[in-house]
């Protein structure tokens, strides 16, 4: 699979734009991830600088901005649920070190697709200023964020063009799942969950996905050709995966779109639905699927344009799109394809120019 995406592959080849292809490329870049941190006896592989780091840490605080801090949000899940480290994640503009640091041994987890991001690298300058360690997670070797820090794991995804990220995202997230079973393993923590076999059935969900595109434009006309605005709704994981969706909506087909928590709906925004308001909501998590179907029946008696995406095992005959069934753990892996598709439809009916939305730069390089 690594001979399918190499680092000069920046053309767009048969596709219509860049955002296609890299949305197409995930599967591969999975399995690209799987081969590199995969041992000879099928066990991680891993510096074991970085493994000694994420042992010693008594805590974790992920810095990042816009789609990678989605991902860092996913992140947290792992860390805290597999490894057992309390995680905080900032957005790199909001962090401020004036805010008492909650721990004797922090670990700082840097999440840069370019490397390059300001905001991300004026803490990161802070960190180390601090006698802090720090790794960064990033897509270009050598990059900035990728080169002061004390250690780095690349996504090894391929240079990512389009300016809204995508195959990114999801190596973000593959790569965090296996930092984050490593550690658990070096503490003696045991695992039924084999992250390199649960992302060999998610790059085979993800082909599923991306070999239905026709449902995904069907359904972005339906919901999107006239709108002004959007909601995405979710509650536990899903609710991470939902504030993505909203992001590439926004980025990609200028519509205000918003991710929002299923529960907190009555708390106000709900005042905002009205007849023909779309709202979208993913459902991968049993613990929360009735609730956050009571939402959408909710926003449907106030006259919404409802879409279900649930997970197979959870639906019902009325959702919209249905996902093959992955591990508990890696649902937003496939639930942001169908995310992706929409708001690359919606951009495409609405003539915007896919790979370079107005107002925006691939790499914010500055604060
Ligand atoms: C994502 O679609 C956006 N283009 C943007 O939010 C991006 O994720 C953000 O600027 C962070 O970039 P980085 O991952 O290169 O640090």
């Amino acid at each position: 699979y690594i001979a399918e995406i190499d680092a000069s592959d920046t053309e767009k080849g048969t596709y219509p734009h860049f955002m296609l292809k890299e949305i197409d490329e995930q599967p591969i870049v999975i399995r690209n991830i799987i081969q590199e941190y995969q041992a000879q006896d099928d066990a991680i592989k891993l510096d074991v600088d970085i493994r000694q780091a994420m042992k010693k840490a008594d805590r974790v605080y992920i810095i990042a901005a816009g789609t990678s801090y989605h991902a860092g949000l996913v992140g947290k899940q792992f860390i805290e649920k597999l490894a057992n480290i309390p995680v905080e994640v900032h957005i790199a503009s909001e962090f401020s070190y004036n805010m008492p640091l909650l721990s004797e041994k922090p670990l700082f987890i840097f999440i840069s697709q370019s490397g390059e991001t300001a905001d991300s690298r004026s803490v990161l300058v802070q960190t180390k200023a601090l006698g802090h360690p720090a790794l960064t997670i990033t897509n270009v070797p050598g990059s900035t964020l990728s080169r002061e820090a004390d250690y780095t794991l690349h996504l090894h995804a391929g240079p990512e063009i389009a300016v809204a990220s995508t195959k990114a995202y999801t190596a973000q997230i593959a790569v965090l799942a296996i930092l984050a079973v490593d550690t658990a393993r070096v503490k003696g923590i045991d695992l039924s969950f084999d992250p390199l076999q649960e992302l060999g059935i998610v790059a085979s969900a993800m082909e599923t996905l991306t070999d239905q595109k026709e449902e995904f434009e069907r359904i972005a006309k339906e919901m999107f050709e006239t709108t002004r605005n959007a909601f995405f709704i979710g509650r536990g994981v899903d609710y991470f995966v939902v504030q993505e969706a909203a992001l590439k909506l926004k980025e990609i087909s200028y519509i205000q779109a918003e991710g929002f928590a299923g529960g907190e709906l009555k708390h106000g925004t709900i005042a905002l639905i009205e007849k023909g308001t779309p709202v979208i909501a993913i459902s991968t998590q049993e613990n929360v699927n009735l609730s956050i179907r009571g939402n959408v029946q909710e926003v449907a008696a106030r006259g919404a344009n409802t879409c279900v995406v649930s997970m197979k095992g959870l639906e019902k005959d009325s959702d919209t799109f249905v996902l093959p069934q992955v591990h508990d753990l890696l649902t937003p892996l496939v639930s942001v394809i169908p995310m992706q598709l929409l708001s690359y439809y919606a951009a495409l009916h609405r003539d915007c120019d896919v790979d370079k939305p107005r107002n925006l730069a691939k790499s914010v390089t500055v604060e």
